[in-house]
């Protein structure tokens, strides 16, 4: 996820633009630059596009001591529109070189726009979406607008979430920082020296222990000893400031409580990290540059096993599904403390891919061996890179998600999955079993998803009264079939882990073949019934647990009257191509688990008898 600092202040802002960007260097990067407004009000960019050495080049190359300026930003960039390299680093600056700009995010609608300015005459340096936004705020800026106003104003025109810092040297003492939607945050803070702006709160400690954060549709005005808060419409928000603690856990939660929560509001995040490089929105295609597999050998594969533990079995699940219905190829997932052990039948025309955030993880590690050994081509779908598991697979797909610090796994699932229904494309395709109308299509609805899941974020207010309730029960059931079977096994999983209640995910299906003598009014279900081909069983699922006195809470689909006819309580997701259904869906489960745990007074970030990495059987 992309880094951003800025400062407006007495000192030199170039050596503290380079110090504010290492402080947010652990959310990894293949870029870096800054722009500064020098001494005669020019605004001077220097970027490099050298991957994991781009920050370190960035220093050597502006060590010199030869750019200096007051006011300055600097942003660390994983490419999401085009290649790394210099000219596609951020920031941008307008044509006419009166604004810089950088910004976090995915501009949707962004082939449009730049259509739009290119037939106006102006020329783009850049591949990347946000230079859109450079252009669009110079032109502003050029016409007479103030600095905000025209940050204002670009925002207004682009679709996704987005987090933008601007200069112009128009106004030479300012940095103005706009956030809508959930693009990475955006947070403030000053002394009676400078004031700055970074994307997390350690950036600011050097500086400051008091931090305002901006919620999604604010913008904010920088200078010396000096922050001003305005709301899209311009007008004044006045907000105290938050006292962050001094340590870098408190500081890494940023205005968060919990990491899990913290990471659960990171999930848009993770998915444009795990499409970054793979997804072309222009071109309408993606591709996984990661993978060695010839077309040959990817064409040769007969059948494919996912395999991991918990919830990464869980992510395998998911995999296993989409790959089965987009590839036709039969699929898997299989526990990896099972697959180890029961000598599998497996070899070179087995595709084997492990799915383990940590890399670490003692059971799924023996598998991955044992898979080798029988010569079947591996992969794994990872969040720690150089960890054991990319040393044994053939190769590596990163998801990106960034360090996950809480013990449950939120943000580090849904970029698996979002990396597992690329892989699913990439095999289709390769295959021949769709073509580029096909993976054009997937690649609009998956252009959607942080957006979709940022709105699924929304629910928090629907969550909480359900979440208290859950928490009278001491036993729950989670069903949930098709594509919602992982679902469903991922609900119960968190709501074990972190609420400590006994839940169990199952088989819609399986209710008449033995759960049905569970049912009455001890134990609520939770299903997870979005609209579907499989709509009409859940519903009668949901009837079947009622006419024995269950109560029934819903997952449903934003817009079904129907469900509120039959369940108790409904919790609404939005509405979504049928492939990206399980991404909505997981989010009530993860936030109903973190609520019903904080309802019971448990800790969300370090649940008891567990850790984050279990390195033994
Ligand atoms: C899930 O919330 C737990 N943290 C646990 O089930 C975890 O998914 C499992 O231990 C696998 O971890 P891994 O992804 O690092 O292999």
């Amino acid at each position: 996820m992309c880094g951003i600092f800025a400062y407006a202040g007495s000192e030199n802002a170039v050596p503290l633009l380079i110090e504010g960007l290492r402080s947010v260097e652990y959310r990894g990067y293949d870029s870096a630059g800054i722009s500064v407004i020098d001494a005669s009000g020019v605004i001077q960019t220097v970027k490099r596009g050298d991957h994991k050495a781009s920050l370190e080049n960035l220093a050597v190359t502006v060590g010199d001591g030869q750019l200096s300026g007051v006011v300055g930003i600097g942003h660390t960039r994983w490419a999401t529109h085009g290649q790394v390299n210099q000219q596609n680093s951020h920031p941008h600056s307008s044509s006419n070189g009166v604004v810089s700009i950088a910004h976090n995010g995915i501009i949707e609608n962004f082939l449009e726009l730049k259509d739009e300015l290119v037939d106006s005459g102006i020329e783009f340096l850049s591949e990347t979406d946000s230079e859109v936004l450079a252009h669009l705020v110079g032109k502003s800026v050029a016409s007479g607008s103030s600095l905000r106003e025209a940050v204002i104003g670009a925002a207004s025109r682009i679709k996704g979430n987005t987090a933008i810092v601007a200069v112009s040297a128009a106004e030479p003492n300012i940095v103005v920082g706009l956030r809508v939607g959930n693009a990475g945050g955006i947070v403030v803070g000053k002394n009676a020296d400078a004031a700055v702006m970074a994307s997390d709160t350690i950036a600011l400690l050097p500086y400051t222990t008091e931090v305002i954060y901006l919620e999604p549709g604010e913008v904010v005005e920088i200078e010396k000893g000096a922050i001003r808060l305005f709301d899209l419409e311009g007008l004044s928000i006045e907000r105290e400031p938050i006292i962050t603690a001094q340590n870098f856990e408190a500081a890494q939660k940023g205005n968060h409580p919990h990491f899990m929560s913290k990471e659960i509001a990171e999930q848009p995040d993770a998915i444009q990290s795990a499409m970054r490089g793979r997804v072309d929105f222009a071109a309408g295609t993606i591709s996984l540059p990661e993978v060695t597999l010839t077309s040959e050998q990817i064409r040769s594969i007969d059948r494919v096993i996912l395999t991991g533990m918990g919830t990464s079995l869980h992510a395998g699940m998911f995999g296993a599904s989409v790959i089965e219905s987009l590839a036709r190829i039969p699929a898997a997932a299989e526990n990896s403390s099972e697959l180890r052990y029961r000598n599998p039948v497996i070899g070179p025309k087995t595709l084997v891919i492990a799915v383990t955030q940590s890399g670490e993880t003692a059971d799924t590690l023996a598998a991955m061996e044992h898979a080798r050994r029988a010569g079947s081509p591996q992969a794994v779908v990872l969040e720690l890179e150089g960890s054991q598991a990319s040393r044994i697979a053939d190769f590596t797909l990163p998801i990106r998600a960034g360090q996950e610090i809480g013990v449950a796994s939120t943000k580090t699932l849904i970029a698996s999955m979002t990396t597992l229904l690329q892989l699913a494309a990439v095999l289709a395709e390769t295959r021949g079993v769709i073509g580029t109308t096909a993976v054009r299509s997937i690649v609009e609805s998956i252009a959607e998803l942080p957006s979709l899941v940022a709105t699924a974020l929304g629910l928090i207010g629907q969550i909480t009264a359900l979440a208290e309730r859950l928490s009278k029960f001491d036993d729950l059931l989670y069903l949930g079939r098709g594509a919602q079977l992982p679902i469903a096994f991922e609900g119960a999983l968190k709501m074990k882990e972190l609420a400590y209640i006994h839940a169990e995910g199952y088989p819609a299906g399986e209710m008449k073949h033995g759960v049905n003598a569970l049912l009455g009014p001890n134990m609520a279900t939770v299903v997870s019934a979005p609209q579907n081909d499989l709509y009409e069983k859940m519903l009668s699922n949901i009837s079947e647990v009622k006419a024995r006195g269950g109560e029934v809470a819903a997952i449903a689909t934003e817009g079904d009257v129907m469900i509120e006819r039959v369940a108790d309580h409904v919790i609404y997701v939005p509405k979504c191509h049928e492939l990206l259904q399980p991404f909505m869906t997981l989010i009530p489960m993860q936030l109903l688990a973190y609520r019903t745990a904080l309802a019971l007074g448990r800790d969300p970030d370090k649940p008891r008898n567990l850790a984050k990495t279990v390195t033994v059987e």
